[in-house]
Formats: C-alpha cells, sequence, structure tokens
C-alpha cells in the first residue's frame, strides 16, 4: 500500500507543486473582471480535499457573488473587525505595528476614516473582487477527532486546524489558476453573520476574496531553511532571545511593508525587500 502512495507521484509532481507554493503570494488589489464559474467549483473541490482531525471534516463555504451582498459583507467587516484592529494595533510603538496600520495622519481619528474609505490606498476593496468564499466551520463536527484536542489549555486547536487547512488548499488552487487572493482574518464574527444569516453555532473563520490579480509579482521572503530546521535534537544555537525575536519583528516589518503597498519602509530589512 505505502508504495502505491509513492508510486502515484513522481519529482515533476512536487516541481509543479513548489512552483505553486512559492508563485502564490497574497494579491490585495484584484480586477474587478469575472471569472469562469468552473473556477470557483475547482476552489472548493481543493478545499474539501484538506486533512482534518479525524477526518471530521469541519468546513463549510459560503460563496457570495452578488455585488449587494459583498459590499454589505464589506462595510460590517470594515465597521467592526478593521475598526477594532486599527484601534488595538495602536497600543504598539509605530515600527512594530501591522504594516496596514502603520499611519501617519494629523489625527489618528484621519487616519482610520483613510483606511475605512480607502482614500490613500492602492488596494481595491475586497468587496470589488467577482467573487467572494467564506469560510464557515461547525465545531459540533470536530467532536469526530479525539478528547484530548478539546481540552483546556490545549487551545481546542483541531478546529481551527482543519479549518487553516482547507483554506491554505484553496489559496494554493486559486494560485494554480492563475488567479489572486489573500487571507481575510475575521476576529468578530458577529456582525458578519448577521449579514450572511449565519446560525449560532456556526463560526465564520475567514474571507477569501478571489479575482485577477491587478498587480505585478514579486518574490516572496521566508526565512532560510537552515535557521528553522532542527537535526535529532533541538539545536540551541538556533534558540532566539526574546531580544532576538524584536530585532527579528523589526527586520520583519521592514521587508513586508511592500507588500501591503505602503510608502518606502525606513526600517531595517526593507533594503534587501527593495533588492529581491
Ligand atoms: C493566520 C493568517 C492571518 C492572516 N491575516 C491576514 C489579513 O487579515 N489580511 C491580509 O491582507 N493578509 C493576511 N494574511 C496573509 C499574510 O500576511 C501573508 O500570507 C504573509 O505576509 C506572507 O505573504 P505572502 O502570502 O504574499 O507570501 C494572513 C495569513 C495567515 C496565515
Amino acid at each position: 500500500m505505502a508504495n502505491d502512495v509513492a508510486a502515484a507521484g513522481d519529482l515533476s509532481d512536487y516541481e509543479a507543486l513548489h512552483r505553486i507554493m512559492t508563485r502564490r503570494m497574497s494579491v490585495r488589489r484584484l480586477k474587478t473582471d469575472p471569472i469562469p464559474d468552473d473556477y470557483v467549483g475547482k476552489i472548493l473541490e481543493a478545499g474539501r480535499w484538506a486533512m482534518s482531525g479525524a477526518n471530521s471534516q469541519p468546513w463549510e463555504y459560503l460563496v457570495i457573488k452578488d455585488p449587494k451582498k459583498k459590499k454589505e459583507l464589506y462595510d460590517a467587516f470594515q465597521d467592526t473587525n478593521m475598526e477594532f484592529i486599527f484601534w488595538m494595533e495602536q497600543m504598539r510603538v509605530f515600527e512594530l505595528r501591522h504594516p496596514a496600520f502603520q499611519v501617519k495622519s494629523d489625527t489618528l481619528e484621519e487616519a482610520w476614516y483613510k483606511i475605512r474609505h480607502k482614500t490613500e490606498s492602492k488596494n481595491r476593496p475586497w468587496h470589488e473582487a467577482p467573487v467572494v468564499i467564506v469560510v464557515l466551520g461547525d465545531g459540533r463536527r470536530q467532536w469526530g477527532t479525539v478528547n484530548g484536542a478539546m481540552t483546556f489549555g490545549r487551545h481546542a486547536s483541531h478546529l481551527t486546524d482543519g479549518l487553516a487547512n482547507t483554506s491554505t488548499h484553496m489559496q494554493l488552487a486559486i494560485a494554480s489558476l492563475g488567479l489572486g487572493s489573500h487571507w481575510g482574518t475575521v476576529h468578530i464574527q458577529e456582525p458578519l453573520k448577521r449579514v450572511l444569516g449565519v446560525p449560532d453555532l456556526i463560526e465564520v473563520y475567514l474571507i477569501i476574496s478571489i479575482g485577477y490579480p491587478d498587480i505585478t509579482h514579486t518574490s516572496g521572503s521566508r526565512r532560510d531553511l537552515e535557521d528553522i530546521v532542527h537535526r535529532e535534537t533541538y539545536d540551541m544555537s538556533k534558540y532566539m532571545s526574546n531580544k532576538d525575536i524584536l530585532d527579528y519583528l523589526y527586520q520583519l516589518r521592514g521587508k513586508t511593508m511592500g507588500r501591503y503597498h505602503l510608502k518606502d519602509s525606513l526600517l531595517p530589512g526593507s533594503e534587501d525587500a527593495k533588492k529581491s
């Protein structure tokens, strides 16, 4: 049996997969042109084949094409999720805020207004994408997995692990079809549930807007393999102190600013990002 599984793949499969994985990037500016209907089916089909604890398959998908519904969802998202995140991010020192929230305006209220209404952003609001898929989760299905996964202190993570897996499958399928998308995290579900009519027991996990990319492709940035791989036992020379982690975060911010279409960053790392 093990041989059968091995025989099904070869190096060219890996190379094709690797090309998709490394070319995929978060696309935060999508064209408004429609995408073929059967592409949506293919993306959902890819999601369906994700791994989940005990094969519980806790996911469902809500496909939205109606411009009015997409806008309603977008407005609800901006006025609750984005507004909340904007203000919470202001608690950090400027350079360590998430790149999307490193704002420069006379007042924070003005900065928030610009983000809410995208007055200065090169990003197109995601409701203008032709298709939006909302990934939903049903925690009750996840009871199919081992009880230990639900124990307090273990973050009940099997549900979100499964939902992340299905979402990643879909993101890879999207990239393989020459389409773009990004991961739209949901922090506050209730206002979105009201717009979408989602029952109380169902979780609104993720918003995936999909369309043709309206940006030039740039290569992504990841930590070097040697820095993150340990062999046989944990290699303490690779362990980062708390101070190292802070330095890393400063560097990381410098490298990723451009991905959010923000102006040139002065942070360490931004020079490397410009070269790549
Ligand atoms: C758990 C998680 C949460 C994320 N949240 C957001 C988000 O809310 N908005 C967004 O634009 N991108 C989000 N992303 C995308 C990441 O910023 C992105 O994958 C990362 O910076 C690497 O860039 P790349 O996707 O272009 O390779 C998220 C990704 C993950 C896995």
